[in-house]
């Protein structure tokens, strides 16, 4: 395995330390920079109220106790709800011995607007892979209310290759808006399998990162070659196995995307 590599390739922390406390909450981003994770993968979607919340389900069910759709919730409601006790870890066999998870402030609902206030106090360079999801049934909502967020912050319109925050999502819809109303953000174009008009490397309009699952890095390395042919970079997920860092090392990706970060940086001689 090449030392240049190793280093170069970004950690990214999918859902926060996932593995190691309850997803897309304050206390498993807290961890993830703790870990020394460089960068922080969340998903979005509207409230019934239009506030950008950090959840991947459609429903709450899964992670909270609480029961119902993110967008048929206002914000009020989701914040009364508990996002951290559900969660059983290896490393917290029970809530009793993570407090941080029963602590309201650290497992309440995340908001983008908390999550980038969390990055922006992270006291090092910390990046931020913001993902849109079934942005489609709000017709440019979830694009526009997030420009408007990462305007907020002065990340929506960065100097040419110095963006600190980027872009995925499944809809090649989504990506072409931000492409659209902010050219500078880059963008990720997340594939679950190779659609045959993307088989060449090239990728939809509007996208300029590459994102398979880690099932096609395993099952075709060689689209990787191609994609870096085409001249995109690949930022892969969701790489928690060793063989699998091992692979996307070999690949020269330049994004692992994990619920392990510590893990993998340790293995990528990080830590
Ligand atoms: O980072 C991309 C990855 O998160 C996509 O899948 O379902 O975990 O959002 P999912
Ligand atoms: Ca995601």
């Amino acid at each position: 395995m090449s030392q240049a590599r190793q280093h170069s390739i970004q950690v990214v922390a999918h859902r926060g330390a996932s593995e190691d406390a309850p997803e897309h909450t304050l206390a498993a981003y807290m961890k993830a920079i703790e870990d020394g994770a460089d960068a922080l993968e969340c998903d979005v979607r509207l409230t019934a109220d239009g506030h950008l919340v950090c959840v991947h389900d459609r429903r709450v069910n899964r992670t909270s106790n609480g029961r119902g759709a993110v967008s048929a919730l206002e914000l009020s409601d989701l914040s009364a709800l508990d996002f951290g006790t559900w969660k059983k870890s290896p490393a917290y066999a029970t809530s009793e011995e993570s407090p941080e998870y029963r602590d309201p402030g650290h497992t309440s609902v995340l908001t983008l607007e908390r999550l980038l206030e969390l990055v922006a106090d992270a006291g090092r360079p910390v990046q931020l892979a913001v993902e849109t999801k079934h942005p489609t049934r709000w017709a440019g909502q979830v694009e526009a209310r997030l420009l408007e967020t990462l305007g907020r912050f002065g990340l929506a319109r960065p100097a040419p290759g110095e963006s600190t925050v980027r872009i995925m999502s499944f809809s090649a819809r989504s990506l072409h808006r931000i492409a659209r109303a902010s050219p500078q953000l880059p963008t990720v174009y997340l594939m679950q399998y190779i659609s045959p008009r993307l088989r060449d490397g090239r990728l939809p309009a509007g996208a300029r990162i590459a994102g398979p699952g880690m099932r096609i890095v395993r099952s075709h390395p060689g689209y990787i070659a191609r994609l870096h042919r085409a001249g995109h970079r690949v930022h892969v997920w969701t790489v928690n196995e060793p063989e699998d860092v091992e692979l996307c090392v070999r690949l020269g990706v330049e994004a692992i995307i994990t619920n392990r970060p510590k893990q993998v940086l340790h293995q990528l001689g990080r830590i």
